[in-house]
């Protein structure tokens, strides 16, 4: 696929079929991930895999945050809440959860970690898109949980920003139409 074509063409997808994404493609995405650019070379970025019933342990956390979120809901309707979080890992069959590292030198910065990790993820959604997978970039409350982010190895106070769902689609749909960059950009001679 060529790069224009890829581009223009990629758009969400969160409805997959249950098949496994083989190991090797999940490392081709993150090959192709890792292409980013990233100042002063620091790789900030830090990939969680979760296939098969790793999937099932995080909704366990992620169930038992809503449960913490919502102190005053008891019974069905905090089960129907904590049922809800704890199937939304199994979404798709891998899902790759995405950190960035906190600055280790001065001269590093924080907001330009966050932009090449990004941009990891950009990178990652096309290579899936290119190689017929279905992906969908997702955050939601859980992103900013810290027992959500203890489970997947990263500090509190490290940003987790992606959790991108990696799967074959279930259907082709339409290619996306998008509002175009003119009311988003002025030039400057
Ligand atoms: C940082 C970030 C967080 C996102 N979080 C969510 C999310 O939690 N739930 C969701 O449905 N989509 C999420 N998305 C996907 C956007 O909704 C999606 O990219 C947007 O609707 C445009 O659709 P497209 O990707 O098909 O162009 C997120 C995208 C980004 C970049």
């Amino acid at each position: 696929m060529q790069i224009f074509d890829a581009i223009y063409s990629r758009q969400s997808l969160g409805t997959v079929i249950p098949d496994p994404v083989p190991h090797e493609v999940i490392e081709k995405l993150l090959s192709a991930a890792v292409q980013a650019p990233n100042h002063y070379k620091v790789r900030p970025w830090r990939f969680v895999v979760l296939t098969g019933s790793a999937r099932e342990r995080l909704g366990d956390v992620m169930a038992s945050t809503a449960k913490e979120k919502y102190p005053d809901l008891s019974g069905e309707s905090l089960t129907k809440i904590m049922d809800k979080e704890r199937s939304k890992p199994l979404r798709a069959p891998a899902l790759v959860a995405v950190g960035v590292d906190k600055p280790a030198e001065s001269k590093v910065i924080e907001i330009e970690n966050v932009c090449a990790a990004a941009a990891a993820c950009q990178n990652l959604l096309l290579a899936a898109h290119g190689a017929g997978l279905a992906a969908k970039w997702r955050t939601g409350d859980s992103a900013r949980d810290p027992q959500v982010k203890e489970f997947l190895g990263f500090s509190p106070d490290q940003h987790l920003i992606a959790f991108l769902y990696i799967g074959y689609p279930e259907n082709q749909p339409e290619p996306p139409q998008r509002p175009s960059f003119e009311d988003r950009t002025i030039w400057m001679e």
